[in-house]
Parts: structure tokens; sequence; C-alpha cells
């Protein structure tokens, strides 16, 4: 048996282990100005990366000469290496100025602790850790971020959000290479502890992909073009006023409505993209009555290319937030129910607001709770490798 085919590799083997957390956006990215492989936005964007501990891509890539050819598993399978995989290896290859590992193959074992492709930014978490991972054990020269966030956006444009901690903006940049359409920080997570709870209504792989959705929106949405020509900028300066001032009732207001009038651009391509379902549209209501209850916005609700809605509270907030989700979107994982006696609201008094009742139980499959967090982490440890060091497959 050939050493490829065995696994096992003679050559000395560099190997690095990254997770890195999805982003999700406040203001949001839709839409492309180069047909290529740059992935360059028509317009700016602007993040919170979530915190890894529950909710993270992990990423394993190793480098040997003795690896004849580039490899990928992703999820337990192997996969092909599909074009945006083989860019993203190439510009990185480009740039390594180490002789000897540039003509290493690649073995790469990724997995995602959230569902894939569900409209929960997986794939900005795993071409994150697919971008820091191999920059890594191929001594890539790049200045960091800057650089690498431009590597990373050609696998997913939304990626390069991810390669910082805290609040982060996408410059959508004017030159035609993409040298300056790359993600900068703009607040480290430390500034403002916001908290997310993430009510996943479908983990089922969306309908229309982000990029293929995004095309039609270019072509046919003159409310797409509006947006990004005359609104965009000022929300995002908007919202980094109100996030510097942890001013949540604007910030939330903002968020809100950056969420709409995306889903409302996707109304307005031809044919048009529903991304949204009625659960979602639940959680919408149920955001707004739990508001006009409190009296202030105390939740603000966010959805991306997908049904899941990410919902933020400050600290002080969480647990009513989280009680009034439970209570009415019971998930496999719902706490018990909560009562007005802990939580400062009576559910009764809100379901007779809201003229609505709990949604039957299972609904909605998941919560996930997590909270703005910090960039990718890299490990060289056996340990946490999701390969087997002895053979270089996946464990
Ligand atoms: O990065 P992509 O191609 O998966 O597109 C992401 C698009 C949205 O998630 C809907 C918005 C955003 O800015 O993340």
């Amino acid at each position: 048996m050939s050493k490829e085919k065995s696994g096992a590799a003679q050559s000395v083997v560099h190997s690095l282990t990254v997770q890195a957390g999805p982003n999700i956006a406040v203001a949001k990215y839709w839409g492309k100005r180069d047909a290529g492989p740059l992935n360059l936005p028509i317009n700016s964007s602007l993040s919170f990366t979530l915190d890894h501990s529950d909710i993270h891509a992990t990423t394993t890539v190793a480098a040997s000469t003795d690896f004849a050819k580039d490899r990928i598993w992703l999820n337990g399978r192997e996969e092909p290496v599909v074009k945006r995989v083989a860019t993203v290896l190439r510009e990185l290859r480009k740039r390594c100025t180490d002789p000897a590992r540039k003509k290493c193959g690649l073995r790469i074992v990724s997995r995602n602790s959230f569902p894939t492709a569900a409209g929960m930014a997986s794939s900005a978490a795993g071409y994150c850790a697919l971008t820091v991972a191999v920059a890594g054990v191929l001594r890539v020269a790049a200045s960091y971020p800057g650089e690498l966030t431009a590597v990373a956006r050609m696998g997913s444009g939304s990626a390069c959000r991810s390669l910082l901690g805290g609040l982060v903006q996408w410059h959508k940049g004017v030159k035609a290479d993409g040298t300056d359409s790359i993600a900068t920080q703009i607040q480290p997570a430390g500034h403002w502890p916001i908290n997310m709870t993430v009510v996943v209504v479908s983990a089922e792989k969306k309908l229309v992909s982000s990029s293929s959705g995004m095309q039609t929106s270019v072509r046919t949405s003159d409310l797409l073009a509006h947006r990004a020509g005359a609104l965009v900028d000022g929300r995002i300066a908007a919202l980094k006023a109100a996030h510097a001032a942890k001013d949540f009732a604007r910030f939330g207001e903002l968020v809100m409505r950056d969420s709409n009038q995306f889903h409302a651009t996707c109304l307005d391509t031809y044919p048009p993209i529903f991304y949204l379902n009625d659960v979602s549209r639940c959680i919408i209501r149920v955001v707004h009555g739990l508001n006009a209850h409190v009296g202030r916005v105390v939740a603000a609700y966010t959805f991306d290319a997908g049904s899941n809605a990410f919902v933020f509270s400050e600290p002080q907030h969480t647990a009513l937030v989280n009680a009034v989700i439970a209570h009415f979107f019971p998930g496999e994982n719902s706490p018990k129910k909560r009562t007005r006696l802990d939580v400062g609201v009576c559910m009764a008094e809100l379901e007779a607001r809201l003229k609505m009742k709990p949604l039957a139980a299972g609904t909605v499959t998941r919560l996930y709770h997590s909270k703005v967090g910090g960039g990718p982490r890299s490990y060289s440890t056996a340990e946490l490798s999701l390969m087997d060091t002895d053979t270089w497959l996946p464990k």
C-alpha cells in the first residue's frame, strides 16, 4: 500500500488546529461587485464575532511533502476540494516564503459545532479557521489581520470578519484588486458585553445559497442598489456611534431595521427570495411585543440568509429575553417555564398583548446561548487535533 493510501507520512508533518466563531452581521453584506474570485462587496458591513465556547468551527491542517494532493474532510466526510477552497489555498501558497513548506500537500479536517449552511454563518467560521490554520502551517508572510482577511474573503465574503473579535467592519474598498477590501476591529469584545440567543428554527440547508441569492438581487433589485449606494454607510456610522455609547435602545433598533431592510431586498429580488418563514415572523412579533411591554428596547433580532434568529440583549435583560423566547418557542433544550417572579414579566399578560399562544413544542429545534467573543484561537497540541497523528487521517 502506498504511503498516500495508508495516510501515514514519513517526512515531517506540520500541523495546527484553529477554532473560530461565526459572526452575525448587524449591517448586512449583500451583493458582489466583481464576477471573479475576489468576493468584493457592493457595500461595507458590520458584525459581531460570536464567542467560540459553544458555537464554532474547528479545523486541523497538516502539511507534508508526503501528501501527494490536497484533501479535505468536512463534518466527518471527505469532500472534493471545491473552487473556493482551492482559491484560498492558492492565495496562501503564493504568500508562503518557506520553499520546503510551499511544496507540501495539505490535509484539512473541519467540523462545525452547529448546523451547516442554515443561515448561521457556518461558512464564515469555516473559511476563517481554514485561512488561519493554513497560513500558520505554511508560515505565510501576510499582514495580520489585514491581508489575511482579504484571503479569507475569497472563501466566503463574510469570513473576513471572523478573523477579529468584537465589533468588526468589512470595508468595501474601491480598488479593483481588492487589497483595500479588508476587515478591521472597531471595538474589542470587552467594550460592551452583549449576549445572543440563537433560535434555530430550521437546521435544514437553505434553498438559495447566499452567493446565488445575492447575484440575483444585484441583477434585479432596485431597492438593493439604493440600499448599497445611499443607506448602508449612514447606518454603519450610526451603529458604531450607538455601540461606542453603549446605547442599546438605539443600537437594537438599528440592528432590527437593517435585518428587515435586507429581507426586504430579498423580497424585491425577482424572482423573490424568502429566507424568513412563519416561525421567524413570530419571533419578530414576540421581540417587538416584549419591547413594547417593557417600554423600551431590551431585545433586538437579526436574521441572515436563513430562518434562524439571533436575538441580542444586554446581560441584565438576558434572563428575561431567554425566558420569553423559551415560553413562546419551546425547543428541545428549553429551560423550565418561568413566571413573573423570577423574570419580572407575566407571560399571560404578554400572551394577551401579543394575542399569541406558545408555539408547539419542537417547532424550534434548539436554542444556543452565546455572546460577543474574540477572534480565532490556534492550538498545536495533539489532544485538540481532529487528525490522528500517526495516520494523519481524521480521528
Ligand atoms: O459570506 P456569505 O457569502 O455567506 O454571505 C453572507 C450574507 C449574510 O450573512 C446574509 C450577511 C452578512 O453580512 O453576513
